[in-house]
């Protein structure tokens, strides 16, 4: 089977981070560039934090670029509430070696999608969806060129940010409203799903067996998202959301989907960045969009201890 050629479109990012991980050390993905925007912390932050992960992973020959610095419309809002001052506070973070790819991630993203065959690149955002948004407006052509999009975002039944809404959804609607209005198709990995997805102990014993730099990254970063999210989000063990929409492009086993109609509310009083997902039935012909929800937990958790030792020992 040929690799999965995948843009990640992030903001590390604790679960981004370990996103970056799973699709670097899984032999069914090939990571065709790394992008970043402003989401968990601001834009240099997070593109700093990407850099130093590729560092720590020996991420090599993937083109890094850094993208939009705020929303389409809001002001930025950041979530130092879990993912610290830093967007990635807790593990030691060596320098950065790789350099940044000169082109915006906005063009980067286009030019991957152009110079690969048609529907053959996945794009995988688990951030706010920005730079995706704005490459749709400026080359509304990639719509028909890419083969699916798999996102972490909204949710059927609850928000975190808000009652309703999702952070990557809650941030930037307006983003989000371009891309799941486009007719790609698009899965939406949820927090329904991403629930599913906690570092409970025996994830921990697991990893720590690993002994490797890049486990221990993990293990570090867990601790410090476990906590905020115990202290901010109630949780016992924290959900760790992003890995969840890259272990989909894996293995589409690793969780049930249903098909159904979503879309993004604007204009709500209390619902605004809301995914409004319709499960009446008939399922109209259109539906372009999908939802996740339930997650094979052993499988999941499989694919990230696996792509860990894959990835082996680095001098990150
Ligand atoms: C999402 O928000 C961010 O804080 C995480 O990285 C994840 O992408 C979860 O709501
Ligand atoms: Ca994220």
């Amino acid at each position: 089977m040929l690799p999965k050629k995948i843009i990640l479109d992030c903001d590390p990012g604790h679960d981004d981070a370990i996103a970056m991980l799973l699709a670097h050390g899984n032999p069914n993905i090939e990571l065709l560039a790394v992008t970043t925007v402003a989401g968990n912390q601001t834009l240099d932050k997070v593109t700093r934090n990407a850099l130093c992960i590729a560092r720590i992973a020996n991420i090599h020959n993937v083109p890094f670029a850094a993208g939009c610095h705020r929303p389409l419309v809001r002001e930025i809002k950041t979530a130092p509430d879990i993912h610290g001052e830093t967007g990635l506070d807790g593990p030691t973070l060596p320098d950065p070696s790789m350099r940044l790819d000169a082109r915006h991630a906005v063009d980067l993203i286009i030019d991957v999608i152009m110079e690969n065959p048609p529907k053959s690149v996945t794009l995988v955002p688990t951030a706010g969806l920005t730079n995706i948004a704005m490459a749709v407006r400026k080359a509304p052509h990639i719509v028909e060129r890419v083969k699916e999009v798999v996102l972490m975002g909204g949710g059927y039944h609850k928000g975190n940010r808000s009652a309703t809404a999702e952070f990557n959804i809650f941030i930037d609607p307006e983003a989000a409203h371009i891309v799941f209005n486009e007719k790609w198709p698009l899965t939406m990995v949820g927090l329904d799903l991403t629930h599913q997805a906690q570092a409970t102990p025996d994830v921990i014993e697991a990893i720590s067996r690993i002994k490797t730099r890049p486990a221990k990254f993990v293990l570090d970063a867990l601790e410090f998202y476990g906590e905020t999210y115990r202290q901010n989000q109630g949780f016992n063990y924290p959900p760790v959301h992003d890995p969840c929409a890259v272990a989909y492009v894996i293995d589409p086993t690793v969780m049930t989907t249903q098909k159904v109609p979503v879309n993004i509310e604007l204009a709500g009083a209390l619902t605004t960045g809301m995914t409004v997902a319709d499960f009446r039935y008939p399922i109209p012909e259109d539906c372009h969009t999908q939802v996740a929800v339930k997650l094979d937990q052993t499988k999941f958790w499989q694919l990230v201890i696996d792509a860990l030792k894959n990835i082996g020992e680095t001098n990150g």
